[in-house]
């Protein structure tokens, strides 16, 4: 069986056989699952880059993938809900073992406390870039067979419902209603993208605000879904503002703090900002502060970080794509840019990222027969 796995001592990304999982041996509440397919981001790249994760506990090498499409293959005693040949996502992060933590005691180890929480395919435990694998019931959101390949986005998907989730919880604080909402998207990668979409979706008038050029294809897939595109390199924040006023929401999916903090005059009175991108560290830059401070008391603003996701973004992410695909059906399919086989992912693990959304091909839905799920105990 084989998985692209990082072997941290010798720095390398490459393709490993890996020993099967055994089925026969199923823990109650566990099911063995096929990965159908996996998608690669920049958490992955700098994975690969060994800048960014880690491996479980006392081996020194991580298999990769967070970002899964699965099929259920087997399930063993105690299973309420899955059967074999469900389709699956499995969540990414694990609580962790502390009584003292509040949030990964009651389910919700995207808030975990003290850092100690294990990410499958980022740290500390192995990833979905494998034929097969093992998960407890309570880590796999059912995914509707119309949803199909799709389903590979609803692990970043689970990302932007989060943010929605927490911008909805801080909305309580202005207890009026806002008819025509502003949204600024920062970036028009896969979250920017995923993120304009909930905007228009949610009723926001949406634009996208990024580096790659006015007529580019980003900039007619931003239109597509009913969302403006604005390039960076054409027109500056200022510019901006002019044009489309200031922004009652402003998502950050770039991961680049000169350019985040840029954009903060655009934020509207009472206004939210919400950064999801994580930049690698490094040296401080220039920036003012006395600027933000000034702005975010006079003006009830609020700014808001916001990782991973729990059980409830992964169901609303699913909804969300339901949605996506009777609003722009054609759109919700061109998210994913490429596809590759297994072979091909660890070179390009260690490419450039080129923006677009790549899955990696791993196995075709309906394989999990009852000979299949045999061949795998044996
Ligand atoms: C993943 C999250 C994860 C985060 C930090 C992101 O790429 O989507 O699930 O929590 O990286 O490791
Ligand atoms: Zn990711």
């Amino acid at each position: 069986m084989k998985s692209v796995a990082a072997l941290m001592a010798e720095k390398v990304v490459c393709l490993v056989e890996e020993d099967r999982p055994d089925a026969r041996r199923l823990a109650n509440g566990h099911a063995l699952l096929r990965t159908l397919a996996v998608g690669v981001c920049g958490t992955d790249r700098e994975i690969a880059a060994f800048t960014y994760g880690s491996a479980p506990a006392g081996t020194d090498r991580l298999v990769l993938g967070h970002e899964a499409l699965a099929e259920v293959v087997q399930t063993g005693e105690g299973m309420v809900r899955l059967r074999p040949g469900d389709l699956v996502v499995p969540t990414v992060r694990r609580p962790c073992a502390r009584i003292e933590c509040p949030a990964c005691r009651v389910g919700h180890q995207d808030f975990c406390g003290t850092g100690e929480f294990v990410e499958r395919g980022i740290c500390g435990a192995g990833g979905f870039m494998t034929e097969l694998f093992v998960e407890e019931e309570r880590y796999l959101v059912p995914v509707p067979p119309a949803i199909g390949e799709l389903g590979v986005l609803v692990e970043p998907l689970s990302v932007v419902a989060k943010a929605f989730a927490q911008l909805d919880a801080s909305l309580t604080r202005l207890p009026w209603e806002d008819d025509g909402p502003r949204g600024l998207v920062l970036g028009a990668g896969p979250i920017g993208a995923l993120a304009a979409m909930g905007l228009v979706a949610n009723g926001y008038r949406a634009v996208v605000y990024s580096r790659e050029p006015d007529d580019g294809d980003r900039a007619l897939f931003v239109r597509s879904v009913g969302a403006d595109y604005v390039s960076s390199e054409s027109t500056d924040v200022p510019g901006l503002v002019r044009r489309h006023g200031r922004f009652d929401v402003i998502i950050e999916a770039v991961g680049v703090p000169e350019f985040a903090f840029k954009t903060l005059p655009a934020l509207a009175a009472n206004g939210a900002f919400i950064l999801t991108g994580i930049p690698a560290p490094r040296p401080a830059i220039d920036f003012d502060a006395c600027g933000l401070m000034r702005d975010f008391v006079l003006q009830n603003q609020l700014m808001f970080g916001t990782v991973n996701a729990g059980r409830k973004a992964y169901e609303e992410a699913v909804r969300m794509l339901e949605q996506f695909l009777i609003l722009f059906p054609d759109a919700a399919r061109r998210v994913i840019g490429r596809r590759i086989a297994l072979d091909e992912a660890p070179a390009l693990l260690r490419a450039a990222g080129g923006g677009e959304k790549t899955v990696i091909h791993i196995a075709e839905a309906g394989t999990a027969t009852r000979g299949e799920a045999l061949r795998a105990a044996g």
